[in-house]
């Protein structure tokens, strides 16, 4: 069961809901440019105007006040605080965040920031972006600035959101920003983000600063015990959750994976001394959870985010799914939790993301979204039964406050436990904030 202190939030991200990018200074951000490419984005839609955050941003922290919230997970972009990526801080993008921090601790809501949710400035990528090293240095630099400006407000410090996303869909597949397709340089992204990861919490550490990162972990499962299926379970849990966990939690890149990279590229960019400031970084680990893979062995080499593991299919485990076509399993994340707990040292947990869009329908007397409830339930459910199996389980953030822009989905897919109407802007709790507002109230299901 939850305890008293376990932490109840909901969480967002800077791009996804602020809006204002020309404003008070903000340089670009690799999703505008992105987002501006014809075709990257469903709708030929754009983070410009989004859920108007940075303007309504005391209404939003008002709404969650109401929901009774205990924390709330945002992320501050890059591009407002340093609009090259280096060099002196824009105060006026600063304060945005120092107004949201403080307004956050008046209603009694713990700030959970994530220093990088995917907005990279724009001339740090033409300058090479994460498969060049320098980016991890500049990441570390612009940590310490926020750290120097919030830290006397702030406990938990979340350096990078998702970095498998950042490196793999963002330089292999192309589906990310800043679109390239080139599996060597999602390879060495992947090392610099977990190095600037590393970098940055050695500036952030300090009296009462505890420092995390978030990753998207999910249950691997072979549909058979085929060879090739298990392969194909062993490689995609290799690249999509001991890539990182193993650096982050043992110090060290897990052999079979560095194996198998190795069709696609040397390691001459890990340097001597990177992995022991990598494994020496975590006060506690966020996760994201969606879905579970299952995954076959394929005979036809296919590209994906899974460089270096071309036979490898993704199957169909059968299940119900969201509109965002994700299989909703729950079981999954309790699989998932145990794992962590019998796999690796233990440190404290949160979930930092889980949620599911659907096609909600606006009625005259609101939001009936009763899909969403039942997905949070259950996922709660894993939750709870994890932590009665002795997992570090400490908070849980629910995916997401608002409806938002979902990266190359554009504004189709509905995460929010809040419907924006993003004509007026106006704001609709759906029943599944009425529904977690009452879990938090008692306290657990
Ligand atoms: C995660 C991202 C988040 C959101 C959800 C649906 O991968 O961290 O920004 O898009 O998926």
């Amino acid at each position: 069961m939850f305890d008293p202190g376990f932490l109840w939030g909901a969480a967002t991200s800077s791009y996804q809901i602020e809006g204002a990018v020309a404003e008070d200074g903000r340089g670009p951000s690799i999703w505008d440019t992105f987002a501006a490419t014809p075709g990257a984005i469903q709708g030929g839609d754009t983070g410009a105007v989004a859920a108007d955050h940075y303007h309504r941003f005391p209404g939003d922290v008002a709404l969650m006040a109401g929901l009774g919230l205990r924390a709330y997970r945002f992320s501050l972009a890059w591009p407002r605080i340093q609009p090259t990526g280096s060099g002196a801080v824009n105060q006026r993008g600063l304060d945005f965040y120092r107004r949201l921090t403080d307004t956050l601790l008046d209603q009694g809501i713990q700030p959970w920031p994530t220093l990088y949710h995917w907005d990279l400035p724009q001339p740090l990528e033409d300058r090479g972006g994460w498969p060049a090293r320098d980016t991890a240095e500049r990441f570390a630099e612009y940590a310490a600035l926020v750290h120097e400006a919030l830290g006397d407000r702030v406990t938990h410090w979340t350096t990078l959101n998702e970095p498998w996303c950042s490196a793999f869909l963002g330089y292999a597949t192309g589906r990310h920003a800043p679109g390239r397709r080139d599996p060597a340089a999602a390879v060495r992204a992947a090392h610099h983000l977990l190095l600037g990861h590393g970098l940055a919490a050695e500036a952030i550490r300090g009296d009462d600063s505890h420092v995390g990162i978030t990753l998207n972990l999910t249950h691997v499962a072979p549909v058979g015990t085929e060879p090739a299926d298990l392969d194909a379970a062993r490689r995609i849990d290799g690249m999509q959750n001991r890539l990182f966990l193993d650096p982050l939690l043992r110090g060290a890149y897990p052999d079979d994976v560095l194996a198998d990279l190795r069709e696609v590229t040397g390691f001459g960019h890990v340097h001597d001394g990177d992995l022991k400031r990598i494994g020496a970084s975590l006060d506690h680990l966020g996760v994201n959870y969606y879905a579970p893979m299952l995954v076959a062995g394929s005979s036809t080499p296919t590209q994906s985010a899974y460089v270096g593991s071309p036979l490898v299919r993704v199957a169909d485990g059968g299940r119900p799914r969201t509109a965002m076509g994700w299989e909703i399993d729950e079981r999954g994340l309790l699989e998932l939790l145990l794992r962590l707990k019998d796999d690796y040292p233990a440190v404290p947990l949160y979930i930092t993301e889980n949620g599911a869009a659907f096609d909600d329908v606006v009625e005259h007397d609101g939001v009936h979204d009763a899909h969403r409830v039942a997905y949070l339930d259950g996922h709660l459910r894993s939750c709870a039964q994890a932590i009665g199996h002795g997992v570090p389980l400490k908070g849980y953030f629910v995916w997401s406050l608002l409806d938002n822009f979902e990266w190359s989905f554009g504004y189709g897919p509905r995460f929010g436990i809040v419907h924006v109407d993003y004509a007026t802007q106006h704001r609709t709790p759906k029943d599944s904030a009425r529904w977690y507002a009452e879990v938090i109230r008692r306290g657990g299901l």
